[in-house]
Parts: C-alpha cells; sequence; structure tokens
C-alpha cells in the first residue's frame, strides 16, 4: 500500500515537473518569439526619404561604447529579406582607416538601398547581400560617418587595437538591444582596411569566447582586396602596375633594387622615394582602385588635386587610402547631410545638421597611429581553430592589386587541396579560384576594389557559397 502511495506521489512529481518544463519552455519560446519579431523598436526606420518599399525591417541608432569619454558608433542594421530568424549574422566593415561602411558597404556595394545617382534618393538593389543573411553595418572607429566621441582626445588615439576594442564593445552592446541575435552564427566581412580590421575584431572575439558568457558564434570571416601583410602588398602594387602598363620597366626597375619593404622605413632610400613618386605619378591620372573605367572629373575645379592619397612620413610606411569612386562618394555625402535623412536614421532630430557626413575621414586617415604590420599569424590562429576565410581579389584594382595577395597567401604556405581553376557564374567565367587548407581565395574578373559595386550578381553568388560553404561552380552549366 505504502509502496503503491510512493509510486502514485512519483507519478505526481514527475508530472509536475513535466507541466514545469513545458511552461517554461513556452514562455520562453513565447519570449523568443517576440524578441525576434523585434529588435530595438526605437532605432526602427520607419520613414526614411526616398526609401523604395520593402517587406523587410530595418534598424539605425547609436550604441555607446564608453560612457565616461561619450564615445557612441552608428550602425545600420537590415533583417534579412525572408526567414531573418533562420540566416546568420554578418557584420560588415569598410577600410580607410576613416572611411564609411554606411557610404560604401550599405549604400554602393551590398545594401539592399543604392544611393541614386541624383543624390535625392534610394534605388532598390536586388542583388543585396540580405537576401542571405542579416546584414550589420558599423561605422568604426569614432570620427568615421556618423560615429563619435565627446572626449576630443580619443581622436589622438586612434589606431588598430582602439578600433578593435570599440568595436568589441559594440557588439555586446548591441546585442542587448537584438537579444535573439546573440546566440546567432555570426561572420565577419569586409574589404580594404579592413583587411586589418576583420582578422582583428575576429582574433579579439576568438580570444574571449574563453569566458562563456561572452561567447559569440563566430563561425568564419571574408576579405575583399583586403591589406593583409604591408611588405607583401606593397611588393604587390608595384609589380601590378608593371605588369598592367601603369609604369615603365625603369621605374619598376628602379623600385625592385631600391625599395625594401620588409625594412620600417623603405623611404630612407633616395632612389626608391623617387622611383615611388613616379609611381604615384602616373596612378594620378588614372583610378588606382578600378584601372579600366573613367576618371570622376569634379565639377567645382580644383576639388580634388590628387586621386591617389596618400600619406607618408619618414618613420613609418606610408599609406594609401582605401576607399572608391569619388564621384559616387558625392552623392552619397548630400544625402546622408540631409536633415530628414538623420533624422529618419537617428543621428539628429531633424531641426539641425547634427553631424557633417563624410564617407572617407582624412583626419582619422592621417592621424591613425599604428597599424599591425601583418595579420598573417592572425590568418594562421583562426585557421588553427577552425574558422572559415575566405578572400577575394577583384583582377582590376591597382591599390589592394590580387598580386598582393597572393604573395601574401604563399608566404602562409598553406597545403592546397583544389588546384587554380576558373569559377563559373551563369555560364561566364567569373574569376578563378584556389583552395587551400584552411582559406579559399578566388579572384574576380573585370573588378576593381569594391568588388560588389562592379559584379553584383557574382558577389552575391560568392558570398552565399561563403556562408553555406559549398564550392563555387567550376563547370559551365
Ligand atoms: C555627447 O554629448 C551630447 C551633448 O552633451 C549628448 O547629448 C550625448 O548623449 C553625448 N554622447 C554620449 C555617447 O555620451
Ligand atoms: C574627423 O575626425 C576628426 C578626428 O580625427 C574629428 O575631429 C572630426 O569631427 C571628424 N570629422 C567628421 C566630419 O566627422
Ligand atoms: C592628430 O594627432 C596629433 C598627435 O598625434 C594631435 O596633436 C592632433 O590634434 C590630431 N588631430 C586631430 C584633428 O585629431
Ligand atoms: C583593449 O582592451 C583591453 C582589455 O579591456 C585592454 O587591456 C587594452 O588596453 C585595450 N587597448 C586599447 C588600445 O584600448
Ligand atoms: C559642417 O560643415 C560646415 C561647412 O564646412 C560648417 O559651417 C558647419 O558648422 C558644420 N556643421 C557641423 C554640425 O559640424
Amino acid at each position: 500500500m505504502a509502496l503503491v502511495l510512493k509510486i502514485v506521489f512519483l507519478i505526481f512529481q514527475v508530472m509536475i515537473c513535466l507541466v514545469g518544463f513545458e511552461s517554461v519552455a513556452d514562455a520562453r519560446h513565447r519570449q523568443d518569439q517576440k524578441k525576434s519579431s523585434f529588435g530595438d523598436v526605437k532605432d526602427l526606420v520607419t520613414d526614411l526619404p526616398g526609401q523604395p518599399q520593402v517587406k523587410f525591417r530595418h534598424y539605425a541608432g547609436y550604441v555607446t561604447v564608453n560612457e565616461k569619454n561619450g564615445r557612441a558608433l552608428f550602425y545600420w542594421f537590415y533583417e534579412a529579406t525572408t526567414l531573418p530568424d533562420e540566416k546568420p549574422l554578418v557584420l560588415w566593415l569598410n577600410g580607410g582607416p576613416g572611411c564609411s561602411s554606411v557610404g560604401y558597404g550599405a549604400t554602393q556595394e551590398i545594401g539592399p538601398f543604392l544611393v541614386d545617382t541624383d543624390g535625392h534618393g534610394l534605388k532598390f538593389n536586388s542583388y543585396s547581400w540580405n537576401t542571405e543573411a542579416n546584414l550589420l553595418f558599423l561605422e568604426s572607429p569614432i570620427g568615421v560617418g556618423f560615429s563619435y566621441s565627446n572626449t576630443s582626445g580619443d581622436y589622438d588615439i586612434l589606431e588598430d587595437y582602439f578600433a578593435a576594442n570599440d568595436s568589441y564593445v559594440f557588439l555586446h552592446k548591441w546585442f542587448l538591444k537584438f537579444p535573439s541575435y546573440r546566440t546567432r552564427k555570426f561572420y565577419i566581412a569586409g574589404e580594404s582596411y579592413a583587411g586589418k580590421y576583420v582578422p582583428e575584431l575576429a582574433e579579439l572575439i576568438h580570444d574571449r569566447n574563453k569566458d562563456p558568457s561572452l561567447f559569440i558564434d563566430l563561425k568564419g570571416i571574408m576579405l575583399g582586396n583586403p591589406e593583409t601583410c604591408d611588405a607583401e602588398d606593397w611588393k604587390g602594387m608595384v609589380d601590378y602596375a608593371w605588369s598592367h602598363a601603369v609604369v615603365s620597366d625603369e621605374t619598376h626597375k628602379t623600385i625592385k633594387e631600391s625599395c625594401d619593404f620588409y625594412s620600417d622605413d623603405p623611404w630612407s632610400n633616395k632612389d626608391c622615394t623617387q622611383g615611388m613618386a613616379e609611381y604615384y605619378r602616373q596612378y594620378n591620372e588614372i583610378d588606382i582602385y578600378s584601372l579600366y573605367t573613367s576618371v570622376c572629373i569634379p565639377s567645382s575645379e580644383g576639388k580634388k588635386s590628387s586621386l591617389v592619397t596618400v600619406r607618408s612620413s619618414s618613420s613609418k610606411m606610408p599609406r594609401v587610402l582605401g576607399g572608391y569612386d569619388p564621384c559616387m562618394d558625392d552623392y552619397a555625402k548630400s544625402y546622408y547631410n540631409r536633415r530628414d535623412v538623420q533624422k529618419a536614421l537617428h543621428v539628429g532630430d531633424g531641426t539641425t545638421l547634427i553631424r557633417n557626413w563624410t564617407i572617407c575621414n582624412l583626419t582619422v586617415y592621417s592621424n591613425w597611429s599604428y597599424s599591425r604590420t601583418s595579420v598573417l599569424p592572425i590568418y594562421k590562429k583562426l585557421i588553427g581553430a577552425g574558422l572559415r576565410i575566405w578572400v577575394y581579389s577583384g583582377d582590376t584594382d591597382g591599390r589592394v592589386p590580387f598580386l598582393s595577395t597572393r604573395y601574401s597567401l604563399s608566404s602562409l604556405g598553406l597545403p592546397i587541396t583544389m588546384a587554380w581553376r576558373p569559377w563559373y557564374h551563369q555560364k561566364q567565367v567569373g574569376g578563378w579560384i584556389q583552395e587551400y587548407e584552411g582559406l579559399t581565395f578566388a579572384t574576380f574578373r573585370g573588378a576593381g576594389h569594391a568588388v560588389p559595386i562592379f559584379k553584383r550578381s557574382e558577389s552575391l553568388a560568392f558570398f552565399s557559397s561563403f556562408l553555406s560553404g559549398d564550392s563555387l561552380p567550376y563547370q559551365r552549366t
């Protein structure tokens, strides 16, 4: 009798447990649904001037990354066009340093709304990458686009680690606004100087992931025409200019013989400086970011004295700005400096112009105080951790040419798993591809520095392959 009672009691307990568990699960499910159906409502963008009608939600605004100094970074987030709850989260960064991911990535390259060239509105991009993923654009670091600090001294200490730290804090604070993305599969992508930013941020995430409370499910990184290793990048720039008929045999020979790109200061050698001056002279006549397109002739005379923005100092490697089309840049500038646009994006209140938005902040660029000379050791670390790394190159870019990337990647000495071969898109060769153990490298035939501007359909297909981890089509089918 006692035993029967005990058993009945046990069954009763189990039932309570089950019921209890179910209701908790139910509640959690309800909560998740609530969370996933809305991010931070006050950041929801509802009436962006000139915006085409769309079915997905998008959000924009500030995230405070340092309360004491008053540092805030601006983001723009587009939910995936379909099934956002099932798709990964991808963070996109542009380079410079000092250039805006909103001005380049979001409104010229891969976002759903491209700036219309009359500067009055936006047009829909049917090749937007948010067809494949939830897309987050971040203006990083402070001084770029709408991002700022209330402490002017912060601007004097901008460098790689500073940028990575703020971006890392940004991510965690952003997840508080958008909790349903906290455990989502996460990727970081970017181009040009983001070739440094992306691996640096990935490394920081990887290192901090040892603390389970900080875990971010980083799966991989994707890099377009990325600055990777300064010495190899310079070598590639010079050889590319020669092999693409931009500089003479003599100039090439002078640079090859006198510039030691592995030294801290190749510019102390006078022959080297002269050779490079000639190199810049030639590139000032054409668009270094896209060799075979026409340069933008500014309407106002003398507005742009130089097409190649170079910063050089005797003690450091000179840098060349990573950005693109100066004409397109002006359209973006006039659009983002409208009061109604800034209001819609939660930058200002619409009565006064809060910020002068520029596509690249040249002060940030010229005041950049530290840049890692090579991120290849980070590649090794991330490959070792099993992260997916895909690198691509538009093959008509002279700024970070495919040759630079080839030199960098070959210095890694990774075993080749699939030999150099064409990849196809709509029955045409999209470019060439080589697969290494832990890394995939591909070129885009006929694309400049900002590949998606030139090859919208191809780059979307490439992005989709990257996310799924599938090889690109290697047959003309
Ligand atoms: C910066 O200062 C302005 C004006 O005082 C203030 O409105 C804003 O909230 C501050 N930003 C941050 C991130 O603290
Ligand atoms: C550019 O960056 C500098 C600091 O390097 C900052 O003082 C300035 O406000 C920024 N310009 C714009 C237009 O945001
Ligand atoms: C640039 O950096 C120098 C020191 O490195 C500093 O004195 C100057 O104020 C900075 N300029 C701006 C505009 O931040
Ligand atoms: C970045 O953050 C780490 C850890 O909080 C800190 O130790 C380091 O000094 C920071 N670096 C910079 C440049 O802010
Ligand atoms: C923007 O730039 C213009 C002209 O350079 C200047 O007059 C204005 O004060 C600036 N506005 C802000 C908010 O910085």
